[in-house]
């Protein structure tokens, strides 16, 4: 490496994926010498790890890229690269837009970035977003917490949802080897992490892309396979998984999640729609009833489970009373958590070309009552722990009050209570909760 060339910095936008191929970048960076930076203006190598999901997402990166490319005129030794989605979206198109670029990689190329970066070094522009086989990674990931590691299981989405530019960006689906799985989870019991969160845009079609059925023609590589697996491997006392589809989702895999204690009755299951004729328009394959059934099955193994989603507001078409199927199904489900949006045309998918796209008002007054109603739900959700003893595995100090540590129940509330961060990090601890908020909670330790 050249030696004047020593600081990194890595700005990270978008979902769990990005975050996760970001430390793995950073792994890669620190294994060539690079030292991380906290001030991106000190920084001699900036990449940012990209986001296209919604158009404001994108438009994020490019007031934070122009920035950048500005000091590049005057620290022609500056390196800039970017990542993830709105590299593979754009690909050499962004060199148009940005021309001081060194480095444009899609997320397929994550684990090459050492190779791609030693082109760059020997003077070359490189874009690399054409579609790949992704390579197993042997690197180490610079993982930001001690605690909790992400371990990705399945990368891309063979879905067609009509709004949803995933797919586009992400290629299709390639699952890990349960062998590779394991032996990263194991790793990860070995450096002492406590809780893993498997990763998945649609983590149910995990295995589909493997070799190998059973005698009764099921394929041998299920995700609830996988689950029994990794649930025996290690001595990890966490597991999590995300994101779920309503569509796949079997009762067998629910039985998994109740058989097997470490699995958190935590389930993520975005809906998007309350409404089966805007379903039927999203491609999303269940109905409004199926999502019911489903969340009903959920509850009648694991009565407490926490039920998490997505949901769009404002698809092309979607009438005030459609709106309201959406509002119904938040009221009759009562959500721990729900992550909302305003639609957005994304470029390359099919409702994008629609006509009857919703004005920016409507959607955003479809917005605010919706948000109005989750944070009500949420709120009642927190109200039930209240007095109960719930176990928390304590992740770090409350950045706002240092006498405080924060953590999770098992169900996934952040919840904070009075405590020394040096002994109690990475420990399982009994809590009794006091204070309940719409998405937090308090307590004091009980023994
Ligand atoms: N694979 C996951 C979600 C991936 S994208 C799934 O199938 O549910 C994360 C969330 O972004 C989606 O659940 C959806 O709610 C939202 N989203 C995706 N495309 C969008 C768009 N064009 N406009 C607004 N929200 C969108
Ligand atoms: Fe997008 Fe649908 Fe795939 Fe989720 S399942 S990533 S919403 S195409
Ligand atoms: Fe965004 Fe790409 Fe994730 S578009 S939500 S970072 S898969």
């Amino acid at each position: 490496m050249m030696s004047n060339l020593r600081y990194y910095h890595i700005v990270t936008f978008g979902c769990q994926m990005n975050k996760a191929d970001s430390e793995r970048m950073a792994g890669i960076l620190e294994d060539m010498g690079f030292e991380w930076s906290d001030d991106p203006d000190q920084a001699n190598l900036i990449l940012y790890n990209t986001c296209t999901i919604r158009d404001n997402a994108e438009q994020k990166v490019y007031s934070y890229l122009g920035k950048q490319a500005k000091r590049k005129h005057k620290d022609p030794n500056l390196l800039l690269a970017v990542a993830g989605c709105v590299a593979q979206q754009e690909g050499e198109k962004i060199l148009r837009r940005i021309p001081e670029l060194d480095l444009v990689m899609g997320p397929q190329h994550v684990n090459c970035l050492g190779d791609l970066l030693e082109q760059v070094l020997k003077g070359n522009q490189v874009v690399a977003t054409e579609p790949i086989h992704i390579i197993e990674d042997i690197t180490k990931p610079r993982r930001t917490s001690k605690i909790t590691a992400w371990v990705n299981i399945i990368y891309g989405c063979n879905e067609r949802c009509s709004y949803c530019v995933v797919p586009n960006v992400r290629g299709i689906e390639q699952s890990r080897t349960p062998e590779d799985i394991c032996s990263e989870i194991k790793l990860l019991e070995q450096q002492g992490y406590k809780e893993i969160t498997l990763l998945g845009q649609n983590i149910d079609a995990y295995g589909r892309d493997l070799p190998g059925t059973t005698e009764t023609g099921r394929h041998q590589h299920t995700f609830t396979d996988l689950l029994y697996k990794v649930h025996e491997v290690s001595n990890i006392k966490r597991i999590r998984f995300a994101t779920s589809h309503p569509r796949y989702f079997t009762e067998r895999l629910i039985r998994a999640c109740y058989e097997l204690p470490k699995i958190c009755e935590h389930f993520h299951i975005p809906f998007q729609s309350g409404d089966n004729d805007i379903l039927k328009e999203m491609k999303r394959g269940y109905t409004h009833q199926r999502y019911r059934q489903l969340v009903n099955t959920i509850r009648s193994y694991m009565p407490n489970a926490s039920i998490t989603a997505d949901a769009i507001v404002g698809f092309p078409g979607e009438t005030e009373q459609q709106f309201q199927n959406t509002l119904q199904l938040v009221e009759d489900i009562g959500f721990d958590q729900l992550n909302t949006a305003a639609y957005s045309p994304r470029p390359g998918t099919p409702a994008a070309k629609w006509n009857e796209q919703i004005d920016d008002n409507t959607k955003s007054d479809r917005l605010q009552r919706l948000n109005h109603l989750v944070g009500q739900k949420a709120a009642q959700n927190s109200q039930k722990y209240l007095g109960k003893i719930e176990e928390i595995l304590v992740e770090q100090e409350n950045p706002k009050e240092n006498n405080q540590v924060m953590g999770r129940t098992r169900k996934n509330r952040l919840t904070f209570f009075q405590g020394n961060i040096n002994s109690l990090r990475g420990q399982l601890v009994n809590v009794k909760i006091t204070e309940s908020r719409p998405f937090s909670l308090t307590g004091e330790i009980s023994n």
